[in-house]
């Protein structure tokens, strides 16, 4: 089957699929594809695509390409309906819309979304999968126990394309060994403590395989916040949190012997909000990297509640949670304290110089990292912070 689908037997498309994964597989010396249950894809922002990657979509979705396996994708570079509210300039926004009408010519859910498995993309535990996004591989792996290795947004693509992958990296069980033991001795009071944490590790281990040790609770959406910044800093993918992830039990004092040994102290956490936080003036606050849960916009309305900001707040999710939001009555408040709720795209992946951004505040190590890359001042504040400094 899969050398029918090479030699161009299933059509045009699912040829060049294939030939992407076999030369993906050769790279990494995996010794055979296997099948895959999901893909998620990134690559979707018209600011990263531009015209060569618009013209490549459009021509894989003209060649007839389908999906063979449940696909969903990324944030884009705007919400796909309030763009103009946004000041998405109007070039952008229409090749922005075509690049999504050739994703759903080929059958991918325009979720637009960095948290697929907030809204029912959810993989079995054990389960292959391609996903892209540095984020949701690092949350897929740890926290469901899913295996993928950190997908471009061709290579997750292709795999949904073809319904196969390269078998190596994280999907074999080996692999999935901690490299490190990181000890958590710092106080974590929220998610940009999480955040800090996942900064700070990612910085110092690269891309090895942390178990950490020392967290004995954390919700699901701190460890999407360790998750996203860890992979930011570094190139992590995976990580075990004793007493937490799905897989931690299944190492001992045994396979951790010998291993790397690093302890976080209050100390680091401070000293990675530091290095991503400057002087501002007139930021906008961002909220919502990776996309906010529904809890976290019940949280941002409890705080705004009765009062005024001075200045914008702009928080993003998903259409999922943002209905849901809608439906209890959290985007009235956000809207009513003069706040903004946007989705369908985030504070990274949106074109924010076209759109007059200079300064961001945000509780996201994550996106103070890649605004700060991109020339914008930025500075780190948890978010009753923010609403306490810009609200009367
Ligand atoms: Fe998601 Fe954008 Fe952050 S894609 S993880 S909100 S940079």
């Amino acid at each position: 089957m899969e050398e029918d689908m090479l030699r161009g037997e299933m059509g045009p498309a699912v040829a060049r699929a294939m030939e992407l994964l076999v030369a993906l597989g050769e790279v990494f010396e995996a010794e055979r594809l296997v099948p895959i249950e999901g893909a998620h894809i990134s690559g979707v922002s018209y600011k990263n695509l531009d015209e060569a990657g618009l013209e490549f979509l459009e021509d894989l979705a003209e060649l007839g390409a389908k999906t063979r396996v449940r696909a969903t994708l990324n944030p884009a570079g705007m919400d796909l309906d309030l763009w103009r509210e946004m000041g998405i300039p109007h070039g952008f926004a229409e090749r922005q819309l075509r690049v999504i009408q050739a994703f759903q010519r080929m059958g991918v859910e325009a979720t637009c979304t960095c948290t697929p498995y907030l809204i029912g993309n959810i993989p079995r535990r054990g389960s292959q999968i391609a996903w892209a996004e540095s984020s949701a591989v690092a949350f897929s792996n740890s926290v469901l126990g899913a295996r993928t290795n950190r997908e471009s947004g061709p290579s997750a693509l292709a795999s949904s394309i073809t319904g196969r992958t390269p078998l190596y990296g994280y999907r074999i069980e080996e692999n999935r060994r901690p490299g490190a033991v990181v000890e958590v001795e710092a106080e974590l009071k929220g998610h940009l403590d999480y955040s800090a944490l996942g900064y700070h590790i990612g910085r110092i281990l690269g891309s090895s395989v942390p178990y950490i040790r020392g967290i004995p609770r954390a919700d699901a959406d701190s460890l999407k916040s360790l998750a996203a910044a860890s992979a930011t800093s570094g190139g992590i993918a995976l990580f075990h949190v004793e007493g937490v992830t799905p897989e931690a039990d299944r190492f001992g004092e045994e396979d951790l012997k010998g291993l790397e040994r690093i302890t976080v102290e209050d100390g680091d956490l401070e000293e990675a909000v530091s290095s991503l936080s400057r002087g501002v003036e007139d930021p906008v606050l961002c909220l919502g990297c990776p996309h906010c849960s529904l809890e976290e916009i019940w949280e941002a309305a409890r705080l705004l509640r009765g009062r005024r900001l001075r200045g914008r707040l702009w928080i993003f999710t998903s259409r999922g949670v943002y209905r849901e939001a809608e439906r209890r009555g959290y985007i009235h408040t956000i809207l009513e304290a003069g706040g903004r709720v946007f989705r369908d795209t985030c504070m990274v992946v949106a074109p924010l110089k076209e759109m007059g951004w200079r300064e961001i505040v945000t509780d996201s190590c994550k996106a103070a990292h890649y605004a700060s890359s991109m020339g914008l001042k930025t500075r780190l504040e948890p978010l009753k912070g923010m609403v306490e400094e810009a609200s009367s």
